[in-house]
């Protein structure tokens, strides 16, 4: 799996807080993808991107 975060984080936390394995908040206030998923995390992962308000989390299988 493959994530990443792209424009528009308006800093909600969700995912940090949802899975801070991969995602951290950065300097600006927006979130960071700090390391990839392993196995275990996907469905944190699939969570963060389901969840977030702004749909900026992309998550790609494989
Ligand atoms: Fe930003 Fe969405 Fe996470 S708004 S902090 S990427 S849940």
């Amino acid at each position: 799996m493959q994530v990443k975060i792209n424009e528009g984080c308006i800093g909600c936390g969700l995912c940090v807080a949802g899975c801070p394995a991969v995602f951290s908040m950065g300097e600006e206030g927006t979130a960071q993808v700090i390391a990839q998923p392993t196995a275990e995390k996907f469905d944190e992962v699939k969570d963060a991107a389901a969840n977030c308000p702004v749909g900026v989390i992309e998550a790609e299988e494989g």
